[in-house]
């Protein structure tokens, strides 16, 4: 199922601006016109400046006029797989259904399922502005 993800995630993790953490993410996302974009986390010296591999991904996406995500693969460096931060889970759920499938892994091959909805109970969409002042 996440044919081609895998090495989009891990050929851009290598890219990833990480010298404050050391600790470098990829991201890649299948829409559901088959196309993948893949993101890595890009830190700066000020540190809340930087952005997570999810993020650029996203913008990968947008950039190229697309909006409805499939599926999100996620590896980092790390001993077990790196679940999405809290923002990234947010930014996921602009694009993805609940039910779209997050794979999280390792460099090492360790893989991890779930989806957008179990990662975000309750999260804020669109429906809770409707009727609000
Ligand atoms: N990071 C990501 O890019 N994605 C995640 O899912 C978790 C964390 C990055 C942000 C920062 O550059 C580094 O990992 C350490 O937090």
């Amino acid at each position: 199922m996440a044919d081609g993800l895998r090495e989009a995630a891990l050929a851009v993790r290598e890219h990833a601006h990480a010298p404050y953490s050391a600790f470098k993410v990829g991201a890649a996302v299948r829409t559901t016109s088959g196309a993948v974009f893949a993101g890595c986390n890009v830190e700066n010296v000020a540190y809340p400046e930087g952005t997570c591999a999810e993020a650029g991904a996203i913008a990968a996406m947008c950039a190229a006029g697309e909006r409805e995500i499939a599926e999100v693969y996620v590896v980092a460096g790390s001993p077990t797989p790196v679940p999405p931060c809290g923002g990234c889970r947010q930014k996921l759920s602009e694009f993805a259904g609940p039910e779209v499938e997050v794979v999280m892994a390792t460099v090492g091959g360790v893989e991890t399922r779930t989806t957008v909805g179990a990662l975000l109970p309750g999260m804020f969409t669109q429906a809770h502005m409707d009727g609000g002042t």
